[in-house]
């Protein structure tokens, strides 16, 4: 290598682990695995130690990592902030219009708006009376972070409502975006002072967004495009159509993008899309595909939405970015179950404005049917936000040098002999394993188990490698003496952890449950369970039979149960943890609010409670929740743009509650 390429080779890497340093601490959205990141670390340093001269102190080798984490009040949002369903082709959004006709019963075509899809970050902004009152961030879906004063320090958002019908409450929803250009001069500005550069435009964004100091939010150049309203209070409705919503967002003085187009059909909805595609270099922010809206707001409601999409609009993505990259090693993970995913590292590439340093290859089977080999140069794709895709080896261009890549013998985590399967190869270590240790103890703290904020990858990692923690129930024994001194912890995070810890101590049983990471149980699995039963104790009694007995739960799902609390070593952490002082509450069922046995379901958004809430609140009232209607279904709670559930339930003559009808039996 010539000093050229090497100085060239430690920029890259400083630029990249810079980045991913941001992804971690600021953003919280790690896009490696701590195994891939120390090995752009160590070759780093490696760098470094081969040539002094090209040493600085600002090298991510020469600095903490840890940035001030953030912490933001939580919101929840009026109605759910939903994402969007993607397409890839002309054929995917044709079978989406299709599945519209089929829905709504109708062979004419249906009237879109159809709209750049802008690359930013989603936010709420709540007006009461004509007045910004608060911001959020989506978070997930249902809960966002309170970021008000930054959306304040964005200039185009206003701070009031101008011209008529202001109403009484409304959400308005939208993407924060950073231009080309003040990318350009943020990064200009960072690499004069030796600050993080930012890899593109939406995390620049995101990170310009979520600032405990507003001054720096107010600094970047953010902007702001409004693409419709989340909530509004019915008396203040007036519109038929969707267009109707941007016009009147427009004469509030809400930014909208003047870039859209009302179009009678979907084939006209794609000439739209190809002449943008066209057209999207030339943008001066990024944008990653066009939305389609069915435009008449009376269908989009009588289509409804799933608990992630509405089912009237889609996402039609511009053409997936390729670029090739060459394969330097491969690394196997382990993943919480044992499940050994082979991961290629590669020659960092930039793929479509985002420099790409791994993809996942699936399983040795695809391995195999795409013949791809260590040092292979290969294709690589990313589309929008999902994971890069090796799409094959260039074979014309293959190396001397390949090697195969076999699977390995031994666990790379515990050393254990892996059980390769038909299709998937596992360490069945099990706990004992250290890497499905991590992956165990951070679903234990994940925000939907005991949600321990601030304890991530890295610091899980931190606390496993000195041995202050063996299991999660370790963590309710921390003290600020064992953690404080460990190196890269600062004073102040310690104790937020300490504090996070303990608040997780007062949880749900469904939660305590969900973070056990029994195999087979998700949250709906959890939550039936713990309406059935109140502790560890009547849970653990039950048999297979019984638990079948229990809504969605079937032989498979019953075994997995029964296994893992039969399993001594999960019955030590169990008690273990009760002993550290987890409870929950059990609402005694009884006399009105006693709804035993009764099954439930929900459509449709709720406008008083997220669907979580409502779930937690029917099983706390002894109800069975159900995800599918059958005959024997009890009762289906309808909100807002019901799904097809209603329909079903109309045929099957079950039960059905208002949100009203829901609330009052509720607070009876
Ligand atoms: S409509 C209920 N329109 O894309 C439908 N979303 O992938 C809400 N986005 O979370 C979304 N431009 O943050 C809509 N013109 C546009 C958009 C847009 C960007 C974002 C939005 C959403 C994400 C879904």
């Amino acid at each position: 290598m010539t000093t050229a390429t090497i100085k060239q080779e430690i920029a890259a890497l400083r630029t990249i682990i810079k980045q991913h340093n941001y992804q971690y601490y600021v953003l919280n959205a790690p896009t490696i695995t701590d195994a891939a990141f120390d090995m752009l670390l160590r070759r780093l340093q490696l760098l470094e130690q081969a040539h002094p001269d090209f040493t600085s102190s600002k090298s991510p080798t020469q600095t903490v990592g840890v940035q001030a984490q953030q912490q933001f009040n939580k919101i929840t949002h009026l109605s759910p902030m939903l994402s969007l369903d993607n397409a890839f082709s002309k054929n995917e959004v044709a079978d989406f219009a299709q599945k519209l006709a089929d829905r709504l019963a109708i062979t004419t075509d249906l009237e879109y708006v159809c709209e750049p899809k802008i690359d930013g970050i989603a936010v709420n902004l709540r007006y009461e009376y004509g007045e910004l009152t608060q911001g959020a961030t989506r978070g997930n879906g249902s809960i966002g972070e309170d970021i008000s004063a930054n959306l304040k320090a964005i200039s185009s958002i206003p701070q009031r409502l101008s011209g008529k019908n202001i109403p009484a409450l409304v959400e308005i929803r939208g993407e924060v975006y950073m231009s080309y250009a003040a990318l350009t001069s943020l990064n200009n500005s960072a690499r004069a002072t030796g600050n993080k550069l930012f890899a593109n435009t939406r995390n620049a964004a995101s990170g310009s967004l979520r600032q405990l100091d507003v001054n720096i939010t107010a600094a970047r150049s953010l902007s702001f495009f409004s693409y419709g309203i989340g909530y509004i209070q019915q008396d203040d409705q007036p519109f038929n159509k969707h267009s109707e919503i941007l016009a009147q967002l427009q004469s509030w003085g809400i930014p909208v993008n003047p870039i859209m187009a009302i179009v009678t059909s979907i084939n006209e909805g794609m000439a739209f899309f190809t002449s943008l595609a066209d057209k999207r270099d030339n943008l001066p922010y990024a944008i990653d595909g066009v939305v389609y809206k069915v435009n008449n707001l009376a269908l989009q409601k009588q289509l409804g939405a799933t608990t992630r999409s509405p089912r009237w609009a889609i996402a039609h993505k511009f053409f997936a970015s390729e670029a090739l990259s060459q394969i330097q090693c491969v690394e196997f993970q382990v993943g919480r179950s044992g499940i050994l995913t082979p991961v290629a590292h590669l020659t960092p590439t930039i793929v479509g404005g985002v420099t790409i340093t791994k993809a996942t290859l699936h399983n040795m089977a695809e391995i195999t049917r795409k013949d791809i080999r260590i040092n292979d140069i290969v294709t690589i794709r990313r589309a929008g936000d999902v994971i890069p895709e090796i799409i094959g080896p260039v074979l014309a261009e293959r190396p001397v040098t390949v090697t195969v890549i076999n699977l390995p013998t031994y666990c790379p985590a515990c050393n254990t002999v892996i059980k390769p399967q038909l299709a998937a190869a596992y360490c069945t270590a099990g706990l004992s394993c250290p890497a499905q240790l991590k992956r165990a103890i951070q679903h234990f703290a994940c925000r939907n188990a005991m949600n321990i904020s601030g304890l991530g990858p890295q610091l899980t990692e931190l606390l496993l490698k000195h041995q202050v923690i063996t299991d999660v129930a370790d963590l309710y024994a921390l003290t600020l003496n064992k953690i404080v001194d460990l190196p890269q912890l600062g004073k102040k995070t310690a104790i937020k952890l300490l504090q996070s810890i303990a608040q997780s101590k007062n949880t749900t049983f469904a939660r305590f449950l969900y973070g056990l990471g029994i195999p087979q149980v998700g949250e709906v699995t959890a939550r039936n369970l713990a309406a059935s039963y109140n502790n560890i104790t009547t849970l653990s009694a039950a048999d297979i039979a019984e638990l079948q007995q229990i809504t969605d739960i079937g032989l498979t799902v019953a075994t997995a149960i029964t296994n893992f609390l039969t399993t001594a070593a999960n019955q030590q952490t169990i008690a273990k943890l009760l002993t550290a002082g987890i409870t929950w509450h059990s609402t005694p069922i009884t006399g009105k609010l006693a709804l035993t046995g009764q099954s439930f379901a929900i459509t449709g958004t709720l406008s008083s409670m997220t669907r979580a809430q409502a779930q937690e609140l029917l099983v706390s009232m002894g109800a069975r929740l159900v995800t599918h209607i059958a005959k024997q279904t009890d009762y289906l709670i309808v909100g807002q743009n019901p799904g097809t559930k209603l329909e079903r339930a109309q045929q099957l003559g079950v039960k059905i509650l208002t949100e009203d009808q829901f609330v009052s039996l509720s607070t009876v």
